[in-house]
């Protein structure tokens, strides 16, 4: 247990804030984690688990112990006719997690490309990009129950996925640390080129007869012409859920707005359900590509706030509350965060 002491947290949140915590410890293995969690600074202090730290926003200093998950490894466990299972370990990026797929042609993962951040998160919040969510993939989660010390399972069922949600992030938040995911892929392609945007750069391409490498390149083509590399300019992707409203909402709102985009959710037949897209909704009311100080929205992609160079984690959480107010004031729609903020 190698224990850090004041450590920048810069590296490791792709907001790229410079604050500071009181303890830093990074785990390899169950073995190292169990050692951890029985530790007297993990006992006597607040902590905090990080992976990739691409969907945090830190205000301030963090007067605790970070763990910092970093088991890596990918194993093929099972194979039956037409599927593939792969067990990834919660510390492996996300995006080379898929890169592996695409080149051993194991296929379902090939829209979530280029997403930031690790395995271990990615069930957190059932990450989801051009018509693909983990969810249809995913078969299982192994977690460790921070109380009780056991590995636990948790089928896909027992996740209670929903739109960026899962059980991790609401009744499970803070209780388990996921060590590693096994997705179920297709060992014959089954290809989701719904989205427009993929259509268009396939066409772009020339290419008729897609496969997954070509849905890949285009997901990547797609997402580096939209939105900033956290590399360069701090973000944390979308920071806005996309809303959801009811159908009496949706009525008031489509007819003020008749251009507006939207989407017909079909998950719930008794009760209809909308969603908006907050984007839309935060270049209408003048955010996009404004600078602020330190931070704005950016000037492709409203709904990703960003850091220009030495913002604070607060003065980003500033304009993310006036965003959501003047949303509040112009449309009637309360758009929550997707970042998890600590303040
Ligand atoms: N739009 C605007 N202005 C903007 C941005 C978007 O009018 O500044 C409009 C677009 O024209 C389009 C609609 O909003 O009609 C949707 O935009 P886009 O396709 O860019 O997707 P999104 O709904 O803004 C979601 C996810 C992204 C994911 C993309 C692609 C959420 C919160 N975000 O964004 O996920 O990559 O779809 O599937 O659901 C993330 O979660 O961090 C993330 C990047």
């Amino acid at each position: 247990m190698n224990l850090i002491e004041n450590i920048s947290l810069k590296p490791y949140n792709t907001f790229q804030i410079d604050v500071s915590a009181k303890y830093f410890l990074e785990f390899t293995n169950i073995d190292e984690l169990e050692e951890i969690l029985n530790s007297t600074v993990y006992k006597e202090n607040k902590s905090l688990i990080i992976g990739g730290g691409s969907n945090l926003l830190l205000c301030k200093n963090f007067d605790g112990v970070i763990l910092k998950n970093s088991i890596k490894g990918i194993s093929i466990i099972k194979e039956t006719e037409n599927h593939i299972y792969v067990k990834a370990n919660a510390g492996e990026s996300w995006h080379e997690f898929v890169m592996y797929c695409i080149e051993n042609n194991f296929a379902g993962v090939e829209n979530l490309s280029l997403i930031p951040g690790c395995v271990g998160a990615s069930p957190m919040q059932n990450i989801g990009a051009y018509g693909v969510e983990i969810k249809d993939v995913l078969h299982e989660v192994e977690a460790l129950n921070i109380p009780t010390n056991q590995l636990e399972y948790f089928n896909n069922e027992d996740c209670k996925f929903g739109y960026r949600e899962s059980i991790f992030k609401n009744t499970h938040k803070d209780k388990y640390i996921i060590t590693s995911v096994v997705f179920c892929l297709n060992k014959k392609a089954i290809l989701n080129i719904s989205y427009g945007a993929i259509k268009d750069e396939l066409a772009k391409k020339q290419i008729q007869n897609p496969n997954i490498k070509d849905i890949s390149d285009a997901v990547i083509a797609i997402r580096s012409s939209k939105l900033p590399d956290p590399k360069i300019l701090g973000n944390a992707g979308s920071f806005f859920k996309n809303p959801e409203i009811d159908e009496i909402s949706f009525k008031e709102f489509h007819e003020a707005n008749p251009t507006a985009p939207y989407y017909e959710l079909t998950n719930n037949i008794s009760e209809k359900q909308y969603k908006i897209p907050a984007g839309w909704l935060i270049e209408q009311c003048g955010w996009k590509g404004k600078v602020i100080g330190n931070t704005g929205s950016h000037k492709d992609q409203a709904l990703v706030l960003v850091n220009y160079g030495n913002a604070e984690g607060e003065e980003i959480y500033q304009l993310a509350l006036a965003i959501q107010q003047s949303v509040k004031e112009k449309f009637n729609i309360t758009i929550s965060p997707e970042v998890n903020i600590y303040r």
